[in-house]
């Protein structure tokens, strides 16, 4: 099929790329020139496992380009709405601005029977006002919204095997004809048994909210458990893994720690409950204020517990973060915890250094004031605190007594508060660190 693919960031540069790998004939449209000439080149433009490649073998088949050009969208029968709606600048709400804007430029250049397909997370009732557009500029074309699940360093898998796949169409005649141009983009995963799941407008929307809102939720949940474990001595990894074995429940996403970051989860559970107050329904979603308020008072829970190790105040001391992307195979700091705390430590006139495998750069554009150690071991050298908190690989395999010998030769153990409670405690201790989890 002819697709175009409209805003080539994080969900449209991989979707473009994971299209034109299933046969497709692809254009990826950006207004961000430089972005598109790093695309052209095969270069993805943030770190992400396996994005390249596709790249690179989708360029040399012929079957993918990419263009500031929106003209170039006219030859598509299928256009991919995939822009960013980031958390708009006054408030909580999602900002539309992006969406608006991709769909007045489509437009004029829809051809007879061609199909619009909202990928971007957006407040329910918004596709609806889009149709209403569309049907009356360019009334023979169509419009379906197919919300993305994929999750940063699983996104080429996760866009080529998804868990499911979720059609919204609209409510007249036209649904069987939409559906049936939706089953032929996807007819691999189809083949392969994904389920699909076909709803009106609304549904397909809120099915995306509701799914970051629920796993939003069980993390604050398993959070909020750290704080109390932490004042009456209980362990919060081994209640997850206890009431994780209960199959209702699941062991997945009960990890305590620092909390949710990037891109997604935080904004879009404040862009729900900002939705659900416009509606009138503030109070069905009202708990996600206190899913959001448990998640951010992790951060300060960690600079506080960094305080208490120098008896209340942190400045002049040398804190080592390990890890400053939101979440470990990634580079992606938007809205990252690690950041956050950082910053924290730093304005309270710690001598912070940050080290990660992949973040760095983006962390220096946000925050240049930071310090910032590629490697590791300069990192904790001299080190009077360690912070993990970002789970990479690289941090979970640290070896306690070698880190002992990097960090300073301070009288008593050196201290490590691990905030994702990925360290085996008793080895750390054996190794002369007083050793610091999350809720336990
Ligand atoms: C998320 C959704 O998973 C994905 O389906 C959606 O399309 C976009 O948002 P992503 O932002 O890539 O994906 O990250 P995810 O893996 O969900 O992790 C989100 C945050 O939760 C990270 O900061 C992670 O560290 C944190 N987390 C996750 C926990 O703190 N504890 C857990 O048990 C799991």
């Amino acid at each position: 099929m002819k697709i175009s693919v409209i805003g080539c960031g994080y969900l449209g540069a991989v979707h473009a790329a994971a299209m034109a790998s299933l046969g497709h004939d692809v254009v990826g449209v950006d207004v961000d020139a430089a972005r598109v000439e790093q695309l052209s080149l095969g270069e993805a433009p943030f770190y992400e496992p396996g994005l390249g490649e596709l790249l690179t073998s989708g360029l040399a088949s012929g079957r993918l380009r990419f263009t500031t050009d929106i003209d170039e969208v006219a030859a598509a029968s299928v256009h991919f709405v995939a822009v960013g709606t980031p958390q708009s600048f006054e408030g909580q709400s999602a900002d539309l601005t992006y969406v608006n804007a991709a769909i007045e430029e489509l437009i004029p250049r829809l051809a007879p029977g061609s199909l619009v397909v909202g990928k971007s997370t957006v407040p329910v009732g918004t596709a609806e006002q889009l149709a209403f557009l569309i049907d009356q500029h360019a009334p023979q074309a169509s419009l379906a919204w197919n919300p993305e699940f994929l999750r940063e360093g699983f996104a080429v898998r996760d866009t080529l095997r998804p868990d499911r796949i979720v059609y919204g169409v609209p409510g007249d005649k036209d649904a069987e004809r939409v559906e049936k141009l939706l089953d032929q983009v996807y007819a691999q995963a189809l083949t392969q048994g994904t389920p699909k799941v076909v709803t009106n407008y609304a549904t397909a929307e809120l099915v995306k909210v509701a799914a970051n809102a629920f796993l939003a939720t069980k993390i604050s949940f398993i959070n909020a458990m750290a704080e109390i474990s932490e004042v009456v001595g209980a362990d919060v990894t081994q209640l997850a893994d206890a009431i994780g074995h209960d199959n209702r429940i699941g062991r997945r996403f009960l990890n305590a720690g620092v909390g949710f970051g990037g891109g997604c989860l935080p904004k879009d559970i404040r862009a729900f409950a900002a939705r659900a107050e416009e509606l009138g329904l503030g109070e069905s979603v009202a708990f996600l204020h206190e899913v959001d308020a448990i998640n951010m008072r992790r951060r300060s829970h960690v600079i506080e517990l960094a305080e208490s190790v120098f008896g209340g105040d942190v400045s002049g001391k040398r804190i080592t973060i390990l890890g400053v992307s939101f979440k470990p195979d990634s580079d992606d700091i938007r809205d990252s915890p690690a950041l956050d705390v950082a910053v924290g430590l730093y304005e309270r006139g710690a001598a912070v250094v940050v080290t990660d495998p992949q973040g760095i750069e983006n962390a220096r554009q946000r925050h240049p004031e930071l310090h910032y150690a590629p490697d590791p071991s300069d990192a904790l050298a001299g080190a009077e605190l360690v912070i993990l908190l970002t789970e990479w690989t690289e941090y979970k395999s640290l070896d306690p007594h070698l880190t002992r010998l990097l960090v300073s030769d301070q009288a008593g153990p050196a201290t490590i508060i691990d905030a994702r409670n990925v360290l085996d405690p008793a080895s750390w201790r054996a190794a002369d660190w007083r050793y610091l989890g999350l809720g336990r």
